[in-house]
């Protein structure tokens, strides 16, 4: 089973501290949230799978954390400043503002967007056919740097819309400073902004968000086979991450839709709309992995020229080219690109992760079967009375002893069965009862999430225990 809608996680979230609408006292800021104890919790627990299978479990990748404010050049020559642009459409009638090809997909529109939406189309909010033509609109997020006048052109800065750039203009940097020859990547978490024309539904698409980026930078002939090796190991490794392969799906980006920088790009999306009728509204992109080919390295250097022998970007001061000392030749690396959000990476795991299990009283509980390394808390440790010193001390030292190694919780708010349903419902893979028999014998009870099975495990052997079933 999974979460039958978004809906079912908002509620969720919010309901047991993962993701909360930011300056909800305020009324809010449509489509910001902020991560709760639990949520920044499973935030770092995805950030940190990621990393140790990008960066560390391989030996051909460098991490790097390059500013979210870039020159201003930067976004020139990436091409951003001209065309990151989503094309908008207005209704005349009630003034109601959609991305167009959203709103294409919202009336029915067949096969892919190809910039007019059809005549006729109603609109969804007053139900009129009065529409604008499309026009671009820039998503890049301006911001002003100093205390310059408000109309000074010079001012002008960007909060990056894709960590990948950072990564670019730092290519000599990394292959001096590490010795790397090719192929090798360079891999970045961190946050990005777009001014998303129809931000919404819940941490799917907002105007901050993060990602978690690579760079594999190859020989120009090396590019396709490797594009093809970063599909197949990504999707697999959002199945590692136990997300069912049921609910992924490879899409080829038609030519169409490529950014102007990729050749090729095949996302991996998630059935993210499940209760939508039409079987292909039902998914979205959760990343993509575009072949970029030497574009970004190339227009990036001040050597390339044009026709006329002009410089196509006086601006910058470095060569971005490599030179292979085994062939002896001078060229600009292809790029593949493995780039996914952070955020929908939580969503799809959450939803994924989402069951619902009776109990013998007929009562339904809500489990989060996430994997053990993403979930929140490792451990919760219980005593079965309160009023009983010894065993709270008993369970307290537990915790205390178990929390240099993993995230463990105390808690003695409730009767044992309430506090394992309310373990259950954020995702804890094991839950430690600490009861009179443990005085004697030295031995706690951990009872399992997924079947609720419990065993009798020394105190000794507590730690290696758990930290053994993180790996399952
Ligand atoms: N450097 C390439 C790049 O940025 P992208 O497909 O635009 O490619 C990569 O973004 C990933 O970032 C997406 O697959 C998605 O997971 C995430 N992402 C993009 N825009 C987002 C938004 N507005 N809100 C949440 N996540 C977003």
């Amino acid at each position: 089973m999974t979460a039958p809608n978004i809906e079912t996680i908002v509620s969720l979230a919010k309901r047991r501290g993962f993701v909360f609408p930011s300056s909800e006292i305020y009324g809010g800021l449509g489509s910001a949230w902020d991560y709760g104890p639990l949520g920044v919790e499973l935030c770092n627990n995805v950030k940190q799978a990621w990393w140790r299978w990008m960066v560390y479990e391989r030996d051909d990748i460098e991490g790097l954390d390059s500013s979210i404010i870039l020159n201003r050049l930067v976004w020139k020559y990436s091409g951003h400043e001209d065309t990151f642009n989503d094309l908008l459409v207005d209704c005349r009638k009630c003034k109601s503002r959609y991305r167009a090809d959203k709103l294409y997909e919202e009336v029915g529109g067949s096969g892919t967007f190809s910039g007019s939406i059809p005549a006729g189309s109603k609109c969804p909010t007053c139900g009129e056919s009065d529409w604008t033509d499309p026009r671009p609109f820039n998503t890049m997020l301006q911001t002003r740097l100093g205390a310059t006048a408000e109309d000074d052109p010079s001012s002008v800065a960007y909060l990056r819309p894709e960590t990948a750039q950072g990564i670019f203009v730092n290519f000599a940097n990394v292959l001096t400073t590490s010795r790397r020859k090719l192929p090798f990547g360079v891999a970045q978490i961190g946050k990005s902004f777009r001014n998303e024309v129809t931000p919404g539904n819940f941490i799917f698409r907002t105007r901050e968000f993060e990602q978690m980026e690579m760079e594999y930078f190859v020989k120009p002939g090396e590019a396709e086979s490797a594009h093809q090796e970063w599909i197949d190991a990504c999707y697999s490794w959002f199945t590692s991450l136990g997300i069912s392969a049921d609910n992924l799906r490879l899409y080829e980006q038609p030519k169409e839709e490529l950014a102007h920088y990729a050749k090729r790009t095949v996302d991996i999306q998630y059935r993210f709309f499940p209760e939508r009728e039409e079987p292909e509204r039902q998914w979205d992109e959760l990343m993509g992995i575009a072949n970029r080919t030497d574009f970004d390295l190339r227009t990036h250097s001040k050597k390339p020229e044009d026709a006329e022998g002009k410089r196509l970007n006086p601006d910058s001061t470095e060569d971005l080219s490599y030179f292979d000392e085994v062939n002896k030749e001078r060229f600009y690396p292809y790029v593949v690109e493995p780039a996914a959000g952070v955020n929908r990476t939580v969503l799809s795991v959450l939803m994924d992760a989402y069951s619902e299990k009776t109990n013998d009283k007929g009562e339904t509980r809500v489990i989060l079967k996430l994997h053990p390394a993403l979930a929140p808390i490792k451990a919760a440790i219980l005593p079965l009375a309160k009023n009983k010193p010894e065993l709270v001390g008993m369970a307290k030292a537990i915790k205390r002893s178990l929390q240099p190694v993993l995230r463990a919780v105390y808690d003695d708010t409730g009767g044992i069965g309430k506090l394992y349903a309310r373990q259950d419902e954020i995702g804890t893979p094991s839950c430690v009862t600490v009861d009179h028999q443990s005085l004697e014998d030295e031995a706690v009870t951990v009872r399992d999430r997924d079947t609720w099975e419990q065993e009798r495990v020394k105190v000794a052997d507590l730690q290696e225990y758990l930290l053994e079933r993180l790996k399952e």
